[in-house]
């Protein structure tokens, strides 16, 4: 029997548990969702989501203003448009953000755009729905997503963002793109987005929790199923195949095995999304005194570079600076 090993020699003090630790997390890699709301009055706290919010045209250029200078430099922007419809979409709204948004700031930040149609249909479903309202309709909604993704990208968007879940549309918005020759934009694509309780406080954002008169009450049909981990290998392998840059899993925590196997076997880069409910959860924690809250969301996050996101897009991102400073 030899002495026991010591491993606590490694962790006596800060100085050598940073000399020694392996995996970090650096802001720049980190990702700020935004909301921008047509015809709001005034910007609104989001229940959740401290220090987000769902912002005008207006407040929206002062608080990319003030993440700039907290460091962060790369956004996710949702535009959530006052008129919604069956069919016969329009992107003006969101265009026009995004066109003033690269305006006022350029290159000094990078501006990759959600796409998908919960926030402009009448039943928040992510497509048009069939006649008997009980199917999103795949080859319309791909096509309408495209038409989409080309006209953020030509109001300046530097990469488009499908997160609607339909068959085929990577390689629909990749040939719409390359029509149009968009040949710079990147397309970041929610391969690998499971059907999940943890969308909450999004749904809320966004206005774009399924609703209404219409049989489909949810997203299962076009969203994975978390039991099933053989069909996220195949809707990354597919979304790679059909000319993705870079690929996402969402949410983050309750999936790290499947970021962690796919990001070894797929050599794209890999996001993950630190989803609304469980950015949440942490703040909920903290606010009843159960954890520091800071310190649980940079946990969170070198989680996820450590089981080999590149990118994590988090609603803390403009708060990273100041949280990675001590450690
Ligand atoms: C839209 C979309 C959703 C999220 C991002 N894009 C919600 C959903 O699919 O219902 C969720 C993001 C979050 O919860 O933070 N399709």
């Amino acid at each position: 029997m030899g002495e026991p090993m010591n491993l606590r020699r490694l962790r006596q003090s800060e100085i050598v548990r940073g000399l020694v630790s392996d995996v970090q997390v650096d802001a720049k890699k980190l990702m700020q969702p935004l909301f921008c709301v047509e015809a709001l009055k005034e910007k609104q706290a989001i229940p959740g989501l401290t220090d987000v919010y769902r912002d005008t045209e207006e407040t929206i250029l002062r608080q990319i203003e003030s993440d700039l200078e907290a460091g962060v430099k790369s956004f996710l922007l949702f535009g959530v448009p006052a008129h919604r419809s069956k069919q016969d979409f329009h992107s003006d709204f969101t265009a026009r953000a995004i066109s003033q948004i690269k305006k006022r700031f350029g290159a000094d930040l990078l501006l990759a755009v959600d796409v998908c149609l919960c926030s402009y249909t009448e039943h928040g479903q992510c497509g048009v729905l069939n006649p008997e309202g009980d199917h999103v309709e795949n080859a319309t909604t791909v096509s309408e997503l495209a038409k989409f993704a080309v006209s953020y990208a030509q109001a300046g968007a530097d990469c488009v963002a499908p997160s609607d879940m339909m068959d085929g549309r990577v390689r629909a918005i990749r040939n719409g793109l390359a029509a149009a020759r968009l040949e710079k934009t990147l397309l970041m694509s929610y391969a690998v987005k499971f059907h999940s309780s943890f969308y909450g406080p999004f749904r809320v954002a966004a206005d774009s929790a399924p609703k209404g008169k219409v049989l489909l009450k949810d997203r299962a049909t076009y969203q994975i199923d978390f039991r099933n981990s053989k069909d996220a290998v195949r809707s990354a392998l597919r979304d790679q195949e059909e000319g993705a840059d870079i690929l996402m899993v969402k949410p983050g925590l309750p999936y790290l095995d499947v970021l962690s196997t796919l990001s070894r076997d797929i050599h794209l880069p890999w996001a993950v999304y630190e989803v609304s409910g469980e950015y949440a959860a942490i703040e909920l924690l903290a606010r009843e005194g159960l954890a520091n809250g800071p310190r649980a969301h940079v946990e969170s996050w070198t989680a996820f570079v450590r089981s080999g996101a590149q990118i994590v897009i988090t609603y803390g991102a403009r708060n990273a600076k100041e949280w990675l400073k001590n450690g």
